[in-house]
């Protein structure tokens, strides 16, 4: 089809669907121009876009929120006494077979923008470790080969990217190698981008030839799973078990043999870690229990009185803080992504600042919020799976990410939260570190992915090291 033909196809069905002026500029644009155009939004799905305008724009959307007969959720503690041990251990078996048997693929979903931390590039490419700097995904990367190595198999790595971040995110694989994994058994998927819309639901244009388009949310990578072909081929591998975190989190253990098992146990097709939370007004979102369904429920939605609501012995009611770890059943996300099926997720509305060009052509960088991005997110998949599980995670051992440049959250907290961890496995290995009270060694050190992926294997490979390297400033613990 030659342009012309392409856009007097497209026009009208924009012009019906009240985006026409996504064209306005067409008989200014260079032909280059009008391609670019045409190739940014003939993908554009202009349904789902008109019925989210029609809620989220409109009407109120999912204002109406109602906490009636809203209960905590329960959890599987981490082992108290020799009763939970044995459950642990269980656990970590059935997890270990699983793991061994080639069932388990990692999954990073790394398609954000990562505006807060206002990095330039790939936020994957941030250096993160305390002395060797290494980045996000070269962490992953060693705690995955270091995960294989040691349950003498195959683990897949799937990463969810945008088309924003795609060329470059790839290219930092290329270029570092695949960070020393098999090129073969590393998948990208690109994830869906959504028009970002103004007060009135019409499409913004980021300049004459582009609409402004933001990626559809970290829900949005199940559904990008299945589009892409990626739970299909998972399917020809034998993977059934997915382990799903965030690009920001070098805690997070990539793949957790108890967690993996606690999930097949259960038979859960979605599977959640929790924390309890630091304070009762910590920023994270709440896993309870509304009308018989698992739901996490924002910090900014649940009301402060219940935030705060405590038991008995003074602990916090509503105690299990979301931190975006879960596990997944391949089944599950192929049931979520296929067109056909009713259940998928809901999208929710951001108010964002959208710098686009006006009726006369000229750029705006808006102050305020002058536009709607629509996104989905993954927590919303636990209402719809069935057996969901949660289990117990110690926070230091899980969660630390890296959301803004300074302050909580920052590059800063999370060198300190890696060091803490560090310290925490030497002493648990039997070796001391001198630590201040919030557990900070006084040395700065780091143990390596490669050498130990987690506690229990720290503990093991530390006992077999020989001669075991003095602990000081600057020390990093290579597999040998
Ligand atoms: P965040 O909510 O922290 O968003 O994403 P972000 O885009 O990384 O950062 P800000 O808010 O712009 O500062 C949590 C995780 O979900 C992924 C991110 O890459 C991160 O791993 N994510 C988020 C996606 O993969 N796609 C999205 O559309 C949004």
């Amino acid at each position: 089809m030659t342009t012309t033909e392409r856009y007097e196809k497209l026009y009208p069905e924009f012009e019906q669907a009240g985006q026409g002026h996504v064209f306005r500029y067409w008989e200014e644009l260079t032909e280059p121009e009008q391609k670019q155009l045409l190739e940014r939004v003939s993908g554009m799905d202009l349904d789902e876009l008109a019925a989210l305008v029609q809620v989220h724009v409109r009407g109120n959307g999912d204002a109406k929120k109602n906490f009636d007969k809203l209960e905590p959720a329960p959890y599987i503690a981490l082992p108290q006494g020799e009763e939970d041990t044995k459950r642990w251990e269980e656990a970590t078996r059935v997890g270990s077979e699983a793991i061994r048997a080639g069932r388990v693929a990692a999954f990073t979903v790394a398609g954000g923008q990562g505006t807060r931390l206002g990095y330039d590039g790939p936020k994957g490419t941030f250096p993160v470790t305390p002395i060797t700097g290494k980045s996000l995904f070269q962490v992953f990367a060693e705690k995955i080969a270091r995960t294989a190595e040691r349950f003498d198999t195959r683990i897949h790595w799937f990463l969810l990217t945008s088309e924003i971040n795609n060329d470059a995110t790839m290219a930092a694989f290329k270029d570092n190698n695949y960070f020393g994994l098999k090129k073969d058994e590393i998948h990208f998927i690109v994830q869906g981008l959504v028009p970002a819309v103004d007060v009135n639901g019409k499409i913004l244009m980021e300049d004459r030839s582009t609409p402004a388009m933001t990626p559809d949310g970290h829900g949005g990578s199940l559904r990008a799973l299945v589009r892409s072909g990626a739970t299909g081929h998972m399917k020809e591998l034998g993977i059934d078990c997915i382990s799903y975190f965030q690009v920001d989190n070098p805690l997070i253990p990539c793949i957790d043999p108890a967690f993996i098992g606690f999930h097949l146990l259960g038979k859960s097709e979605c599977s959640s870690k929790m924390v309890p939370k630091a304070y009762a007004l910590e920023k994270v979102g709440h896993f309870c229990v509304q009308n018989g369904k698992t739901v996490v429920i924002e910090y900014s939605d649940l009301p402060e009185h219940l935030q705060e609501q405590t038991l008995e012995d003074g602990s916090l009611r509503f105690v299990a803080g979301s931190v975006a770890i879960h596990v997944f059943d391949r089944a599950f996300i192929e049931r979520l992504g296929d067109a056909e099926t009713s259940s998928t997720l809901p999208f929710h509305r951001a108010n964002k600042k959208i710098p686009f060009v006006d009726e006369q052509g000229n750029r705006v960088e808006p102050d305020s919020p002058n536009g709607v991005k629509f996104e989905m997110f993954v927590f919303d998949a636990l209402p719809l799976a069935r057996n969901p599980v949660i289990i117990e995670g110690a926070r230091g051992e899980n969660f630390s990410p890296v959301k803004n440049a300074e302050g909580v959250d920052s590059p800063k907290t999370c060198k300190q939260d890696q060091l803490r961890m560090f310290a925490r496995w030497m002493k648990k290995a039997g070796t001391d570190v001198a630590c201040d009270e919030s557990g900070l060694p006084g040395v700065e050190f780091e143990i390596s992915p490669r050498f130990a992926a987690d506690l229990d294997d720290f503990v093991v490979q530390w006992r077999k090291r020989e001669p075991k390297p003095g602990i000081e400033d600057g020390v990093v613990l290579e597999n040998s």
